[in-house]
């Protein structure tokens, strides 16, 4: 069996978890790296026995290299993605798409029609409870959605000044970095969003230490009501809850694996995902921590020509980063910002 090469651009923290995804999957192996920071690329050379290579376009033009994952900071992203279409490899890039709107509409061009596969890092949407609250919805279990609340405090937030990821204009925030994935899932289940106000903190830098905070209300062009709150702060709770409510009762998923389903007669009713008469029904379990694995299985089944169901698109990655872009305008600007955004 001929095993699906991949090379990483980006040997951080979530160019390690990828090639830790791959290196437990039979159908791939993880054949090169690109990272510039020589260091980086040496110690996963060492942990996978992988190529170094000394650009991203080297990287993604070597003819035994199958697939290309993009790794590297967000502001980063479009240089990957570039390089890899280029080279008319399989592509996946993790998440936001990019920073800035034209380099996402650069990437909308180049991918829209893309020959090769193309997925991007939503990791969320291979969980199972997230899985399952769609199968609930489009069951009718609350009926017609009314409004949804996101809570995302990060109390946990340890990056200093000098990291990529406490630079606005690299990495977008608490918005563009982490709500990112919500705002995936709010589109995933809610469908077409028409309007965004907003207002944020946007990685003030006269603060003594980093932090950042969001509040928003996205409108859907189906009447969802979408309230997102998000936090990057040393203090406080660091969880996650996506509330959904509808005229039939209400869905509550936070960071464990079960979902509660609140009726209309006051009740509350635990729905186990991570049960094993799930997993006898045949679905994959899925909880938080295996996520990647099953994003990793279905980036090669894909790259093998297989079918695989709910792959995030270059479109949900540009609807995901618009809805954020557009959070920042808001904020910035104290107005409600229509979408879509103009290019
Ligand atoms: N899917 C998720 O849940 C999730 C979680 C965390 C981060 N991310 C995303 O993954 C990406 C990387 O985040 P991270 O936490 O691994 O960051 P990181 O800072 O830990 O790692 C980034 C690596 O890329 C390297 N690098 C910098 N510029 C580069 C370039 N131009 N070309 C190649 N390599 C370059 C750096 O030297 C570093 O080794 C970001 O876009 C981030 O938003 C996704």
């Amino acid at each position: 069996m001929k095993k699906i090469r991949f090379g990483i651009i980006g040997a951080g923290r979530l160019g390690n978890v990828h090639a830790g995804k791959l290196a437990l999957l039979d159908e791939a192996e993880l054949a090169g790296v690109y990272d510039v920071n020589p260091d980086a690329a040496q110690a996963m050379r060492e942990k996978y026995g992988v190529k170094i290579y000394h650009s991203a376009a080297e990287l993604a033009g070597a003819a035994d290299i199958d697939g290309i994952i993009v790794a590297s900071p967000t502001y980063c992203h479009l240089e990957g993605i570039r390089a890899a279409v280029g080279a008319n490899k399989a592509l996946f890039c993790e998440k936001p798409l990019t920073r800035t709107l034209e380099d996402a509409s650069e990437a909308l061009t180049l991918l829209q029609a893309y020959p090769k596969v193309f997925s991007v890092g939503f990791v969320r949407r291979y969980m199972t409870k997230s899985r399952k609250i769609k199968q609930l919805l489009a069951e009718g279990l609350i009926g017609k959605v009314r409004y949804c609340n996101v809570d995302l405090p990060f109390g946990k937030y340890a990056r200093m000044y000098g990291d990529w990821f406490t630079d606005f204009d690299k990495c977008g925030g608490v918005i563009i970095d982490m709500l990112a994935h919500h705002v995936d899932l709010a589109n995933w289940f809610f469908g077409e969003a028409l309007s965004v106000y907003a207002a944020g903190m946007l990685l003030d830098p006269v603060q003594e230490l980093p932090s950042d905070y969001a509040a928003g209300i996205v409108k859907y062009k189906n009447g969802v009501i979408c309230n997102l709150m998000c936090s990057w702060q040393r203090f406080g709770r660091s969880g996650e809850i996506m509330e959904i409510c509808g005229e039939k009762g209400a869905l509550v998923m936070d960071g464990s694996d079960i979902i509660t389903f609140y009726p209309l007669n006051g009740e509350k009713q635990p729905i186990d995902v991570s049960t094993a008469a799930e997993a006898a029904k045949g679905v994959e379990q899925v909880n938080t921590g295996n996520a990647f694995l099953i994003e990793a299985k279905h980036l090669v089944t894909a790259v093998k020509g297989g079918s695989v169901k709910d792959m995030p698109t270059v479109h949900d990655a540009f609807r995901s980063l618009e809805i954020g872009l557009a959070m920042i305008e808001s904020a910035r600007s104290n107005s409600v910002i229509l979408l879509p955004l103009k290019q």
